[in-house]
């Protein structure tokens, strides 16, 4: 089941992300192909589908999530741009190509991601991708803001630089994967729930317990998958993590005590679920997918 939604939804994300990267001028089109390079380059589209799921889950129609499932997957796109540059992570391949650095330049690199940032804005605005009315699409924007931003994303990426080298303990470990996976992870459910106009206050709250749990799991089984999968199926250098001495869950705790964390947490997301029918089934499906891919 999981496959059939995952192509529909990746169909359904990858049509109207394409809308967005048309060139207004000749002289901006390096520019826009770094950043449509950047984009539709394959991956798994895991956040744009947890939105469809979420607004889906509360009755919406997954067209309605559309303009939020292409703003969270563009902040994940530029974090993944600068994610990988010489500064930071310094890595050559992702989604099975080179790096956008790689395939441009660093300063194309640079300014393709910080144009993703704001085109994500753009999308969750964008009447052609949304019709929520503008009291919701406020509430988007300031979800977006504060969690890719630096109480979000860019904070848990500022936590992962300034701590290449040292012994995290469980608990610091863990706010840096919440910051740096798990903030866009939650957003992305709830936005697609705000989609739907019918999300109601003990909905929103079961489905951030959820989200928190799946966004926690999601970022260690990457680590996971970093020391026991390899390049070819990964389309990222496997080992990555180790060589650059990076704090993880495998490093901290083991790899089998990190794989049963992994579990433990999608339990708990399962759980927060139950007051949901089974409309909720594609979050659900998400929920054991996030611990079991292997790419
Ligand atoms: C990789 O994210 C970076 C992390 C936040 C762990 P994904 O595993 O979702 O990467 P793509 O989008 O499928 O390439
Ligand atoms: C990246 O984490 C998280 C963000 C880009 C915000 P990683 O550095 O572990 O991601 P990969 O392994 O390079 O995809
Ligand atoms: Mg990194
Ligand atoms: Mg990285
Ligand atoms: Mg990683």
């Amino acid at each position: 089941m999981i496959a059939a939604y995952s192509a529909t939804s990746q169909a359904r994300v990858n049509a109207a992300l394409e809308t967005l990267f048309n060139a207004p001028s000749p002289e901006l089109a390096r520019l826009y192909e770094a950043m449509r390079y950047s984009v539709m380059n394959g991956g798994k589209r895991v956040r744009p589908l947890l939105a469809y799921a979420a607004c889906e889950a509360l009755g919406g129609k997954a067209e309605d999530a559309n303009g939020a499932a292409c703003a969270v997957e563009l902040i994940h796109a530029y974090s993944l741009v600068h994610d990988d540059l010489p500064a930071m992570d310094d890595d050559d391949l992702r989604r099975g190509q080179p790096t956008t650095h790689k395939k441009f330049d660093e300063a194309c690199a640079i300014l393709a991601g910080d144009g993703l940032q704001s085109l994500a804005f753009s999308a969750l605005l964008d009447p052609r991708l949304s019709t929520s009315d503008a009291e919701t699409k406020l509430q988007m924007v300031s979800a977006l803001a504060l969690a890719a931003g630096p109480a979000g994303m860019v904070g848990g990426q500022a936590i992962d630089l300034g701590s290449v080298g040292l012994k995290l303990d469980q608990k610091a470990l863990e706010y840096m994967h919440r910051h740096k996976t798990g903030a866009l992870i939650e957003v992305s459910v709830k936005l697609g729930a705000l989609a739907s106009g019918r999300a109601e206050k003990d909905e929103l709250k079961s489905l951030q317990t959820y989200a928190q749990a799946i966004g926690l799991a999601f970022q260690v089984q990457d680590d996971i998958l970093d020391v026991e999968s390899d390049t070819e199926t990964l389309g990222k250098r496997q080992g990555a993590d180790i060589a650059r001495d990076k704090p993880t869950y495998p490093a901290l705790l083991g790899l089998d005590a990190a794989k049963a964390y992994a579990l433990e947490l999608r339990d708990q997301a399962l759980h927060a679920l139950r007051p949901f029918d089974a409309a909720a089934e594609p979050l659900r499906d998400l929920a054991r997918y996030i611990v079991e891919r292997r790419s």
